[in-house]
């Protein structure tokens, strides 16, 4: 029998790349987003592909929706049979002061970031348990440990994630299914010019990856099972440069993000 994977956050970027990315290899996909024009885009792209490979199911759903993600689950079930793996990567960016921020703002990324992710791998983890196991791959971000003004509650939302997979892995360890964060860098998406709040504009200097080789990084964790995924070595510079020095980035930052 085929797998089977769920993708929040389909309709573009990372996910749309990953249902892709997934179908090609043979996996069914059940593709969630609010925008049915493009996830009906991607059922035909995937149709597209030689043979033999995946299909998709496009569901759409707000990942905000407690009871949308738990029909999005069974629906899953009901077309496929079973649910093998979980993509939770529905999210948005935002910039501008914690202070004067726009509340309206704050609020749908919290709900979208956080929430989205928890109403998920809730909805998931049942269906998971009943044929012995999963995968669940959390999308976070190099910002999760970020020290940088004005950047400060898409960085802490991608803190929760993050910290939310690491306590995940070990609590469904029993019951076979794995955990694994990806760290993920700048990637060409839609996201930078979706971002809400004041920084439309991209930070100058920051390498660019495409959403397919974040793709390739997610097929890879389900197969191996790796705690936490970072993609490149300036990812990785970011990181550790807010572990050991986070004065020096923050001040780095507060240039780039005012
Ligand atoms: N691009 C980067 O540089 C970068 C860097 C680090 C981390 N990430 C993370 O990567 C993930 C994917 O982002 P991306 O770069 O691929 O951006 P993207 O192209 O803007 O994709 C975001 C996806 O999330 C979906 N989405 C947003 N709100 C939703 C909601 N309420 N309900 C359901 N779906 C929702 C969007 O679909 P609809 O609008 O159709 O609902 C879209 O499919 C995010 O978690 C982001 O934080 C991105």
């Amino acid at each position: 029998m085929s797998p089977v994977a769920l993708i929040t956050g389909a309709s573009s970027g990372i996910g749309y790349a990953a249902a892709l990315a997934f179908a090609r290899q043979g996996t069914h996909v059940t593709a969630v987003a609010r925008r049915a024009q493009r996830l009906a885009e991607l059922e035909q792209a995937a149709a597209a592909l030689p043979a033999p490979h995946g299909s998709i199911l496009p569901v759409t759903a707000d990942v905000r929706v407690a009871a949308a993600m738990q029909q999005a689950v069974r629906q899953t079930v009901a077309h496929f049979g079973r649910l093998d793996v979980l993509v939770a990567n529905a999210g948005l960016g935002h910039r501008g002061s914690v202070v004067e921020a726009d509340w309206d703002d704050l609020e749908t990324l919290l709900q979208t970031n956080i929430n989205g992710v928890l109403h998920a791998v809730r909805a998931a983890v049942p269906a998971m348990r009943q044929t012995g196991g999963g995968h669940i791959i959390i999308i976070s971000s190099v910002s999760h440990n970020l020290v940088s003004p004005y950047a400060a509650v898409y960085a802490a939302s991608k803190a929760f994630v993050s910290s939310l997979a690491r306590s995940l892995r070990l609590e469904l360890e029993a019951d076979n299914i794995g955990v694994s964060e990806l760290l993920v860098g700048r990637t060409a998406t839609e996201f930078n010019e979706k971002r809400l709040g004041e920084g439309k504009r991209t930070g100058q200097g920051v390498p660019t990856m495409s959403a397919d080789r974040v793709a390739a990084a997610i097929l890879r964790a389900v197969g191996t099972n790796q705690k936490t995924v970072t993609l490149r070595f300036f990812d990785r510079l970011v990181i550790w440069g807010n572990i050991l020095a986070p004065q020096v980035m923050g001040q780095l930052a507060k240039r780039q993000y005012r």
